[in-house]
């Protein structure tokens, strides 16, 4: 059993059920690198204020030094039998460096340390998934250039509803993304770092000397660059906020929505009744038992994962909408939903970038879906509309026109002006004719700036 970072007024040993039950280090070992930046930051703020002579900074800094590169190496070892992250370091730094290790903790509590490192690793992983993103709607507009030009039915209520142009329909999924990357990093960059609540109450250390700008060593660097700390304006409130938490999660349940959406229609789309789409073979499974099956498995977890990823918002969100202030163990239950969501929307977001590049539409199913009458139906009451008719006459006798069609079988198309005079004066073959082409019908919408 490895130490722990309390025991002194403990008589008993913990029941070994309750220490399985209690720890996090199987999950929070993930926060190595951010609580070894926040303890080289610590020992900086100690020796300011005198709690360390300038040698005893060094050797600690050194210890922890050597432990981040560790982590970064993959050598980094968690020993699972540490209650957390915090307490693997700390012991960890004591067998590096020996006694001096003990005064890592002079005026420093864990209920703040894990704000700190949870909160550097959040900025961190958002600022790679932001990039990510960039990524995925570049590939989507890449896909919408390769495809120019081309035309699809666009569908209300599953319905035909009018023709689009497909990169429109792309543009769609990219406008979503956008809102998704101002979101992400617009938490990010609000994100404050924080130091000095100690357990709730405060620290003897004085407000200025936690005022520093520190930078993650190394590789972290690359990504974060040089960060803030600043003193917490109120302890209480800095050591039990998870608001950052809860904010990540609800931006990645709407990322997730829709990354499910654009799932769902590329799976439909992929049918044999739609037949739009082709998933390269990469990104699909077969049947163990059909032979001919080719399935979209992969955007199917994508938009099963939305489900997961809006359970973890939920899961947080009422873990901690009883929490009395200040700190409260419940709080340690945040960082499996935090680490799974931003891991999930990580390898959605890289795979869709491959899987992207490699969808093909099927012209001829295009074309075929494009001959269906009804898509130009409204292209038709603007027809009358543009020949002096109030909309509502036109949409009433074009309403008419396309129940006739349907109940005759007759397409609209071969009515001669006789028939079509049964229903408006105005209609004229030679005219209706030329309005069931789905480019005319795309171009005649002039509202939206392309
Ligand atoms: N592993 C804990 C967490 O993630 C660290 C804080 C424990 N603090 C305490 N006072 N027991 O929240």
């Amino acid at each position: 059993m490895a130490n722990k970072l309390w025991g002194g007024r403990f008589d008993k040993k913990t029941d070994p059920l309750v220490e399985e039950f209690t720890k996090s280090i199987h999950y929070d070992f993930k926060l190595a690198a951010y609580d070894l930046v926040g303890s080289m930051v610590h020992v900086e703020i100690l020796r300011k204020a005198g709690y360390l002579t300038a040698g005893e900074a060094a050797r600690l800094h050194n210890g922890l030094k050597y432990l981040h590169a560790q982590v970064i190496d993959g050598k980094f070892k968690p020993d699972d039998s540490s209650e957390d992250i915090h307490t693997d370091i700390q012991n960890k730094l004591y067998k590096r460096i020996g006694g001096l290790a003990l005064k890592l903790h002079t005026a420093r509590s864990r209920n703040d340390q894990v704000v700190f490192a949870t909160k550097l690793y959040s900025k961190t992983e958002l600022l790679k998934l932001t990039a990510y993103i960039s990524e995925l709607e570049m590939a989507l507009g890449q896909l919408a250039e390769k495809n120019g030009g081309l035309i699809i039915p666009g569908f209300t209520h599953m319905q035909h509803a009018q023709p689009v142009y497909l990169a429109d329909y792309l543009a769609s999924y990219s406008e979503m993304l956008k809102r998704d990357y101002d979101r992400l990093w617009a938490i990010a960059g609000g994100i404050k770092l924080t130091m000095g609540a100690g357990a709730m109450a405060g620290t003897p250390i004085g407000a200025a000397s936690y005022i520093v700008k520190a930078s993650g060593c190394r590789e972290m660097k690359k990504i974060t660059g040089q960060f803030e700390i600043q003193p917490a304006r109120n302890s209480l409130d800095a050591v039990s906020d998870r608001d950052f938490v809860i904010d990540i999660l609800s931006a990645l349940s709407i990322l997730g929505m829709h990354l499910s959406r654009f799932s769902e229609d590329m799976i439909i789309w992929s049918t044999k009744e739609f037949g739009f789409v082709e998933i390269d073979d990469a990104f699909c499974t077969g049947s163990s038992l059909m032979p001919q099956k080719k399935n979209a498995d992969t955007l199917e977890i994508v938009r099963g994962y939305a489900g997961r990823m809006c359970g973890n918002l939920v899961s947080v969100l009422t873990m901690m909408k009883g929490l009395p202030l200040a700190y409260n163990r419940d709080m340690q239950l945040d960082k499996e939903p935090l680490f799974n969501s931003l891991e999930i929307a990580l390898i959605e977001i890289n795979i869709l970038n491959r899987l992207v590049k490699t969808i093909k539409f099927n012209k001829a199913n295009l074309e075929e879906a494009l001959d269906d009458e009804s898509l130009y139906a409204t292209d038709l009451v603007y027809h009358l509309v543009d020949k002096g008719a109030p909309f509502k006459t036109a949409h009433t006798i074009i309403g008419k026109l396309v129940k006739y069609s349907v109940d005759n079988s007759i397409l609209i198309k071969t009515m001669m002006d006789s028939e079509l005079k049964k229903f408006s004066d105005k209609l004229v073959r030679k005219d209706v004719i030329k309005l069931f082409n789905p480019r005319v019908s795309v171009e005649s919408r002039k509202s939206v700036r392309r």
